[in-house]
């Protein structure tokens, strides 16, 4: 007897990605220039390295306090304080997570209700999108501008927010954009969110990886938004830690019951080494973590250098994170298969700007995880194909 097991319909609804046609592209292609990866080459701190080998030797793996170690939620409060401003109760506020994935999951189903719209101003990261769908809400894209530096236009969101508006989502700095949306955008944001009785998610995963003088604010310490933000936080793209899948959210006590109570239905606690090697990580010599800083800085300035020479092509200068945002419309191609063919003809892995929403088409997104030689390759190869394209 055929058994028929019906999907959950939010969970049908999530979007599948075209990733699947950038896959199949390169199978059995040698050789390829990838400025796709979001894995950086680099290996963890030697620092975070040695303390992890020592909780492996100690035979270390029980399960931990469910929202995290007490003592890496301690310190990580420290740390918010000193360094975000932000003021977090490491008993009631702050939750250890499966990675920034999790937490943005965990949180979305807790304060989401079946169509709540959420505000995701756009090209976005993809999984913004996804939660939203998978919790039954509606994600309401709004256009950033490559004219207006992929800052956000006040009135246009303004104009977006109707009587079912619940939530705002972004990172700062952005993937896919590298914008750092500057403090009197956040200031805007705030008053917006606070006029609307909006909540605020906000994505901070590359807080660590802003290269422009100023810094960043986190939203979370403006007037009156500390009781309506959660702040995301994680250990991949700062201690490269990226498989260990160490994240944090930070929001009000009250509504952090509900997202503790389902983090621990999903997870029950995180990987009880990777919290090992995050507390290490919070202990980090800072020269270690500089070189990592000045690597990411020194790519990103060499591939907007080079990305910005191309014929035709515009990009608005990354201020932070990993990323770049080119505009490759003069080629007439959909990213998708201008994505395609730089791998088939140019043997140059890129994502297509519609991975990140449809306000992506016509731009690609390039990434600096690569070694220096290969992004060097990369953008050798990319300048050739535009030299040559008819
Ligand atoms: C903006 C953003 N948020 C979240 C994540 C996922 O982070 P984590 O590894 O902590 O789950 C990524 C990973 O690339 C990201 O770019």
């Amino acid at each position: 007897m055929s058994v028929c097991i019906r999907i959950q319909p939010d969970i049908l609804n999530i979007p599948i990605s075209e990733r699947e046609r950038i896959i199949t592209a390169c199978h059995g292609r040698e050789r390829l220039a990838d400025l796709a990866s979001g894995n950086p080459d680099m290996a963890m701190p030697d620092f975070v390295v040695e303390q992890l080998r020592a909780c492996m030797e100690s035979g270390y793996a029980r399960y931990t306090d469910y929202y995290g170690l007490p003592e890496l939620r301690a310190k990580l409060s420290q740390q918010l304080k000193g360094e975000w401003r932000i003021t977090a109760d490491p008993e009631t506020e702050i939750v250890i997570t499966s990675g920034v994935q999790e937490g943005l999951y965990v949180v979305m189903r807790a304060v989401l209700h079946s169509g709540d719209q959420v505000l995701i101003p756009s090209p976005h990261y993809g999984n913004y999108y996804q939660n939203a769908i998978a919790c039954g809400a509606k994600p309401v894209l709004v256009p950033l501008d490559e004219k207006e530096g992929f800052v956000p236009d006040l009135d246009r969101l303004e104009k977006a927010v109707t009587s079912r508006t619940r939530a705002l989502v972004f990172c700062n700095p952005s993937n896919p954009l590298g914008v750092v949306w500057p403090r009197e955008i956040l200031d805007g944001l705030a008053t917006l969110a606070i006029r609307h009785n909006l909540i605020v998610l906000v994505d901070e995963i590359y807080h660590d990886f802003v290269y422009s003088v100023q810094p960043i604010t986190s939203i979370a310490t403006l007037p009156g938004m500390a009781e309506r933000t959660f702040t995301f936080g994680g250990f991949s793209k700062s201690h490269l830690m990226m498989g260990l899948r160490i994240g944090f959210v930070v929001g009000p006590s009250e509504p952090m019951i509900a997202v503790k109570n389902l983090h621990y239905c999903i997870t029950l606690c995180p990987s009880s080494v990777a919290q090992v090697a995050a507390l290490a990580a919070l202990d980090c010599p800072k020269e270690q973590l500089e070189l990592v800083f000045h690597e990411f800085r020194q790519r990103v300035e060499m591939l907007h250098r080079g990305v910005a020479t191309i014929d035709g092509v515009s990009c608005v200068k990354p201020e932070g994170g990993f990323y770049l945002f080119p505009n490759m419309s003069r080629f007439g191609l959909s990213s998708i298969d201008l994505a395609v063919q730089l791998i088939e003809r140019a043997g140059v892995i890129t994502l297509p700007g519609t991975e990140f929403g449809p306000y992506g088409e016509g731009y690609l997104r390039l990434s600096v995880c690569a070694t220096r030689e290969q992004l060097e390759e990369g953008l050798a190869r990319l300048a050739e194909f535009a030299d040559n394209w008819a």
